[in-house]
């Protein structure tokens, strides 16, 4: 099965490098085709093996599975101009959240939607995906089973896509915000560099997100940890007052950005 990429940029490369790295995809099954070639340089010296092309239609009439990884702003435009070279059977998969299926309608193109997220370089994480009604169940299979190698897959309903996206895709940045800020308010008190924080940080959220998936829930992780009147709970009762206000505001802020650009332009 030839699985084609069109538009490599972030998403696209830390997908593919997930993708193929967990083996469940072969180099030479992969045809990439993106609008820059220099931006492609790095993907054919680490995987020689992955044809690359500037060739949208080319890559589209040779894939059974299609990824079209172009901005939402994009996405219209680029599925237009590959629809007449696609393969009646093909299997066209978008990764925008802010694009609907229903933009796309009066087609006979089968589409799934999915939601990577870069976390998937390393092979864990949540994709979230979404099936058009066309699709067969042999190809929904395919699709949750290849992105099943590269960590979780959560198939939901197409209006759970915005509320889903702010934790599994936006997710990885305000996880990577919070460990950033702990260690420089850390190193900010002397005694560690900031690298040393950075890495001592990392690890604790590493361990600890470890101890929950194993069943461990936060208030008994906060028990252990926090005895009374000790040093843990006046950190804790900062925490438990600001942070629910700043989290509401975070999603505030994400989901009035889709709003505010609708469902073709939202993008991250
Ligand atoms: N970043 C995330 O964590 C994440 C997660 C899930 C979903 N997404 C979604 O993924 C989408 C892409 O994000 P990104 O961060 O990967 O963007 P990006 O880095 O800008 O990548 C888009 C790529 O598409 C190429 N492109 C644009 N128009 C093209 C065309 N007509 N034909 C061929 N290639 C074309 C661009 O080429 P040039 O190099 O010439 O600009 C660029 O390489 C966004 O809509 C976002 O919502 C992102």
């Amino acid at each position: 099965m030839k699985v084609g990429i069109i538009g490599y940029g972030n998403m696209a490369s830390s997908m593919l490098e997930g993708l193929l790295r967990s083996g469940v995809l072969s180099s030479t099954d992969v045809v990439v085709s993106s609008r820059t070639a220099s931006r492609m340089s790095p993907l054919a010296e680490r995987w020689p093996d992955v044809e690359t092309t500037v060739d949208n239609r080319m890559a589209a009439s040779r894939s059974q599975v299609l990824f079209v990884c172009v901005r939402s702003e994009q996405a219209k435009e680029v599925v237009e101009s590959i629809r007449p070279s696609l393969s009646p059977s093909a299997h066209v998969v978008l990764i925008n959240g802010g694009v609907r299926l229903s933009d796309l309608r009066g087609s006979d193109i089968r589409f799934s939607k999915v939601i990577p997220t870069v976390t998937a370089e390393v092979g864990k994480g949540v994709t979230l995906m979404h099936h058009g009604d066309n699709v067969t169940d042999e190809q929904r299979d395919c699709l949750e089973r290849m992105f099943s190698a590269v960590g979780t897959v959560k198939v939901i309903d197409e209006d759970r896509f915005d509320v889903g996206t702010s934790m599994t895709s936006c997710g990885p940045a305000f996880v990577a915000t919070f460990i950033e800020e702990f260690a420089k308010a850390a190193a900010s008190r002397g005694g560690y560099s900031y690298e040393e924080s950075l890495a001592m940080v990392t690890e604790t959220v590493l361990a600890t997100a470890a101890l929950m998936s194993e069943g461990r829930n936060p208030a008994s992780i906060c028990r252990a940890v926090a005895t009374e009147g000790g040093i843990t709970e006046r950190g804790l009762n900062v925490m438990r007052s600001d942070l629910p206000i700043m989290l509401d505001m975070v999603m505030g802020a994400i989901l009035s950005e889709h709003r505010r650009t609708g469902p073709e332009l939202g993008s991250h």
